[in-house]
């Protein structure tokens, strides 16, 4: 069978990461080939804030997966993060006028168009339009309308735009480097792709990805996505804390979190235990005190983020932390703790090949990235293409598969 070659950048706040396979179509049939991480400059908050710096770090990160899948990467998909990303809930109706009444395929699309056609004021872009449920005739909450008769079909979509000017600076970095975009993503919805199980985004799980300078959140409810939003608040403010709590420069913070951070210290350790590193000594009780506060406060900020305050009911499998924070000792406790929903940290799975690195859950954008056109083929998302061609090239050779 014909495998095509596809490819993924999370440009990340603090590393970037260039993610080369090849595919059959399927997530299972999904290989690695090669993998590129690289400390990231001239981001903050997710966002670029200097194009060289940034183009720089991509740069050597995509020669980097090049070297190990020995072959060169002519298009990406690509990760979108920052607080000027914003999202809402929005419908779309038709009326079906041919004689027999029947929904058909075109109808579906032609009502995704009329959603897709909402008023975005000229500073911002749409990035995704995510049809949610269908109605027909005021039957609410039907999945798939085809074939069923109506005078009138509804669409309920999650809407998510970005500021143009930071579509622009990100889509100029990696242009700069000679990549063609195949399509633009939302890091949470990303991510999920690669950490969330069928049975947590049918019941009702939120996603939090606590990376360097933000935490992206997705909520998702009956199988499809509920709500988005992007905080930013992650862990260089953790390390910004340690570093200003206890007079440590950001880099020994970061050190010294990394190396014995805990959030959820056991009695005989939280006993004042004196760490030492490069010749400053910290309590090992203050340490984790000082992480524990902030990480508490950020879980109570994701939770608030939801449209709903009846957390068990709308959210019954929890909270699935990733992203390198979710790496701290303690967190799904703390969290647990915090929220009395259940909570987890998930890092990508379902990985082939040359992928042993990519399970941790820094790598949960990576590698969802790669799964998210896999699984969003049939979903008639009718995101706006950034790159026609890229996307053409990439979707002709998947339609082939299927013939
Ligand atoms: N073992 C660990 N304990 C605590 N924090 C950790 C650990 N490992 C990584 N981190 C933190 O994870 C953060 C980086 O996570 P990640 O790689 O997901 O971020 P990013 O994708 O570069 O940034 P963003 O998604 O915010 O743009 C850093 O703040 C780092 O300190
Ligand atoms: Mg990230």
């Amino acid at each position: 069978m014909k495998r095509t070659r596809i490819g993924a950048i999370d440009v990340g706040t603090t590393k970037v990461c260039t993610i080369m396979a090849d595919t059959d179509g399927s997530i299972g049939g999904t290989r690695i080939l090669g993998v590129g991480i690289v400390p990231s400059h001239g981001l903050q908050k997710g966002m670029v804030v200097n194009v060289n710096e940034a183009k720089e770090s991509i740069r050597d990160s995509i020669r980097k997966a090049e070297q190990v899948a020995g072959f060169k990467l002519e298009s990406a998909f690509i990760g979108v993060t920052g607080r000027h990303v914003v999202s809402s809930n929005n419908r779309g109706a038709i009326a079906i006028t041919r004689g027999d009444q029947l929904v058909r395929p075109t109808d579906l699309r032609r009502v995704l168009e009329v959603a897709k056609s909402v008023k975005v004021p000229g500073d911002r872009k749409l990035l995704h339009v995510i049809p949610r449920t269908y109605m027909v005739d005021g039957q609410e909450g039907v999945k798939n309308p085809i074939g069923m008769h109506g005078f009138r079909l509804d669409v309920e979509t999650h809407i998510i735009t970005a500021a143009v000017t930071s579509i622009q600076n990100l889509t100029k970095c990696i242009r700069g480097v000679g990549i063609e975009i195949d399509d633009l993503v939302l890091e949470p919805l990303a991510s999920a792709e690669s950490v969330l199980s069928d049975e947590e985004r049918q019941t009702g799980v939120i996603l939090a990805d606590i990376g360097g300078g933000t935490t992206d959140i997705a909520v998702f409810k009956d199988n499809t996505i509920y709500h988005t939003s992007v905080l930013p608040v992650a862990g260089h403010l953790i390390t910004r804390d340690i570093s200003v709590g206890m007079g440590l420069s950001f880099e020994l913070a970061e050190e010294m979190k990394k190396k014995y951070g805990n959030v959820m210290p056991n009695q005989e350790e939280a006993t004042d235990e004196t760490l030492t590193q490069d010749g400053h000594s910290v309590s090992y009780h203050d340490l984790s005190e000082i992480i524990r506060i902030r990480v508490d406060e950020l879980i109570r900020l994701i939770v608030l983020e939801l449209p709903h305050t009846d957390y068990a009911k709308l959210v019954p499998s929890g909270i699935v932390l990733t992203g390198g924070s979710a790496n701290l000792p303690g967190i799904a406790e703390l969290g647990m703790d915090v929220t009395h929903l259940p909570v987890r940290v998930g890092a990508p799975v379902n990985l082939y090949g040359v992928s042993d690195t990519l399970r941790d859950p820094a790598y949960a954008t990576g590698v969802g990235l790669l799964m998210w056109k896999l699984r969003n083929e049939d979903a008639n998302d009718i995101r706006e293409k950034q790159s026609d061609t890229g996307l053409r090239r990439f979707m002709s050779g998947f339609f082939r598969l299927f013939k």
